[in-house]
């Protein structure tokens, strides 16, 4: 089979070195993909949202399955316009793809369907949020309604915050065209859980769970990025709340999108809130989470493209999905200066460390070739993944990788997985 996958960050190497084990992915291509992905699969320069030439290209190669990995594309419909040309696509279609699209869509079908998450109101005016604002209890979160590349999230800790933050959302349109709409949410406490699933509309399968660490600097502080490092499994996250969830929120939400009309076939992020009252959905996203994807899919035994292709037929209820027993530890190589300014085009060096090795890997994010040269091309530069015994193995082992690689501007976090310690 030719597989394409769209996209070009650290999940899609991810995606890209899994789907290159399959015994049936005899030719991949990327687009736009990265100087790692060059390595082990034939990249071609158009953009994720180049939806013609994308079309254009699947056709001409005849491509049998085209792989839509990021929010951007799928929320704008790339999948309907790929089926509409005869293709076959791996990810939700437009009115499914909505589930990340628009949160405040997402807050209520989960209202209506009884899926437990925290308390909302959802706006359409800064006027009428601030009245609202006026006599809310604090911290309260607000979320712009649309894609914000995940930084369309505040906690305020009181109303003169809150203010502010309507107005950067919905006045100063900070996050552009999301914030028409705006979510006004009751905050919640608790650890922080990613589970990403696969569903083909009617069965879903869990993969993994993992923890991501959002902050740029260690201890959690610093700015919102798109995720600094993960680790996968939870610990935290155990079989009691594995079935709770199976039961109350990952079914309901896969039956409620059905009877909704919009069937949701592709992979489904729910990014969960351990509350003391219990799991909370905090938000839910169409796609592999990134760098989730970066510890989850190198622990999985299962062929890839035989589970996607499950997924497009709707036949994922003959799969099971099975897991290496070994924990996986990813930690994020970033540009100095990320997420806010940060130079490019650094030098990288001692890549080659990680050839053939089967419990360390280096998935390239913001990366191209120059020269004959990797250079750096982006704030997250690399992902840096360990396979380990048990996740202070992983971890251990993942940091020691991260000294293998040289780029002169390099950053990192130096606690990814610090929850494990309290275990
Ligand atoms: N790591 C969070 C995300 O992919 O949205």
């Amino acid at each position: 089979m030719k597989v394409m996958i769209v996209g070009g960050g650290g999940r899609e190497h991810a995606i890209a070195a899994k789907l290159k084990e399959s015994k049936n992915c005899d030719r991949l291509y990327c687009a736009p993909g990265n100087a790692g992905i060059a390595q082990i699969a034939e990249c071609v320069p158009i953009g994720v949202m180049e939806f013609d030439k994308i079309r254009d290209f699947a056709k001409k190669e005849q491509i049998d399955l085209v792989v839509v990995a990021p929010d951007d594309p799928l929320a704008a419909g790339l999948v309907d316009e790929l089926e509409k040309a005869g293709l076959r696509a791996f990810g939700p279609r437009k009115n499914a793809a909505i589930l990340e699209g628009s949160k405040a869509f997402s807050k209520d079908l989960m209202k209506k369907y009884g899926i437990p998450t925290a308390e909302y109101e959802n706006f359409d005016s800064a006027e009428e949020a601030l009245r609202y604002l006026e006599s809310a209890s604090y911290p309260i979160v607000l979320k712009a309604d649309g894609l914000a590349l995940g930084k369309g999230v505040l906690i305020c800790a009181d109303h003169a915050e809150a203010e502010a933050g309507v107005k950067e959302i919905m006045e100063d349109r900070k996050f552009g065209d999301a914030g028409k709409r705006m979510v006004v949410e009751q905050f919640m406490t608790g650890r922080e859980v990613s589970v990403l699933t696969f569903t083909d509309g009617k069965t879903i399968r869990v993969m993994a769970s993992a923890q991501d660490h959002k902050r740029a600097k260690d201890n959690d502080e610093g700015l919102n990025t798109g995720g600094m490092g993960t680790f996968s499994p939870s610990p935290f996250y155990t079989e009691e709340i594995h079935e709770y969830c199976m039961k109350n929120i990952y079914q309901p939400t896969v039956d409620a999108m059905a009877k909704e009309g919009r069937v949701f076939q592709g992979v489904i992020f729910f990014g969960l809130m351990l509350t003391p009252e219990g799991p909370k959905v905090l938000e839910y996203n169409a796609r592999f989470g990134d760098p989730e994807a970066q510890v989850v899919l190198p622990r999985m035994e299962n062929d890839l493209l035989e589970v996607m292709e499950a997924c497009v037929d709707g036949t994922l209820d003959k799969i099971e999905l099975k897991f290496r027993d070994e924990a996986a530890v990813c930690v994020v190589l970033a540009s100095d200066g990320y997420p806010l300014s940060y130079e490019k085009g650094k030098e990288i060096t001692g890549l080659e460390a990680f050839e053939g090795k089967k419990d360390a890997f280096c998935f390239h994010a913001g990366t191209k070739s120059g020269d004959g040269k990797v250079l750096t091309n982006g704030g997250r530069v690399l992902g840096i993944t360990a396979l380990g015994a048990d996740l202070k193995e992983a971890r251990k082992k993942a940091y020691e990788a991260c000294e293998w690689v040289h780029f002169s501007n390099k950053y990192m976090r130096h606690d990814i997985g610090k929850a494990i310690d309290e275990v």
